[in-house]
């Protein structure tokens, strides 16, 4: 086992996370006790959603919803459903949202809530993108520098979701240089190969902000490579949904944060 001392993990010790492994957003599935499952087995912070953030996204989630699992939930039920959320370790919640002031008010009401907000800028279903949230918004990044603006100015932390192939990736990262951003969440995939890019981590790691690594993390040499490229933590996904949690308390004991 590892214990991995990073001085660059700061944002992650001041949250109080054990651990540098955090289960990846899934939505129709990463609800409130799928994170309490998650930190049963090992999970240093939980993600959940992504939920609906506004009325568009909200209209969009309930057509999405029609052919597969998928939350679309009224953005006024967010609160509520997230107080079921019980766990010691921190929680972030995934949103996808395109309108700024819907933001700023949705920030408001989780900050009591969750310990991180993070805006998806990474969904690719097209009634997501069609609504201008998900992927659409790393063709559009100063409407993503908006959201984030607006996030930030409530007390919690802003993370940004975003999927490394995508053409707008580096003008994205451009864009959120100057922008209140405190995590970049990197879906650093490689099309067509159950890989993932490094330069894409390498790229986010320039920026003032924690990167997670995420795309096919299975092993403790995944994790070591995403930190070799800058990644200050790593989320797993899709083993998770098959129930491989051995693979998490695997790699959650790989990469403890030292007390
Ligand atoms: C069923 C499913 C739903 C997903 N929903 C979301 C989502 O709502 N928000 C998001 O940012 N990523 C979502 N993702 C992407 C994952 O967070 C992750 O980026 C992707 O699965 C790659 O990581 P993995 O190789 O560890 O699975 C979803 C993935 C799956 C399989």
């Amino acid at each position: 086992m590892t214990s991995v001392c990073r001085p660059e993990a700061d944002l992650w010790r001041e949250l109080g996370c054990p651990t540098l492994v955090f289960n990846a957003p899934m939505s129709g599935h990463t609800d409130p006790e799928f994170a309490a499952r998650a930190e049963r087995h090992g999970a240093g912070m939980v993600f959940l959603g992504g939920y609906p953030g506004d009325e568009p996204t909200y209209r969009a989630s309930r057509r999405v919803a029609r052919r597969r699992p998928e939350f679309a939930l009224p953005p006024e039920r967010l609160p509520d459903e997230l107080s079921r959320t019980d766990v010691s370790v921190p929680i972030a919640v995934n949103v996808r949202i395109t309108d700024p002031n819907a933001a700023a008010e949705l920030a408001g009401d989780l900050a009591e809530l969750v310990d991180v907000f993070e805006v998806n800028a990474h969904c690719r279903q097209p009634e997501i993108v069609e609504a201008g949230a998900g992927e659409a918004l790393l063709e559009e990044p100063e409407r993503l520098a908006e959201l984030v603006e607006a996030v930030a100015e409530h007390d919690l932390h802003v993370s940004v979701k975003l999927r490394g192939p995508h053409p707008g990736y580096r003008a994205a990262l451009r864009e959120l240089r100057d922008a209140p951003v405190d995590i970049l969440h990197v879906d650093a995939m490689k099309p067509g190969e159950p890989t993932y890019d490094l330069r894409y981590v390498r790229q986010a790691a320039r920026l003032d902000a924690e990167v997670i690594g995420n795309n096919s993390v299975r092993t403790p040499e995944d994790v070591d490579n995403m930190f070799e490229a800058g990644a200050t933590a790593v989320s797993v996904g899709r083993p998770l949904l098959d129930g491989d949690w051995d693979l998490l308390e695997r790699l959650a004991g790989h990469a403890r944060l030292e007390e």
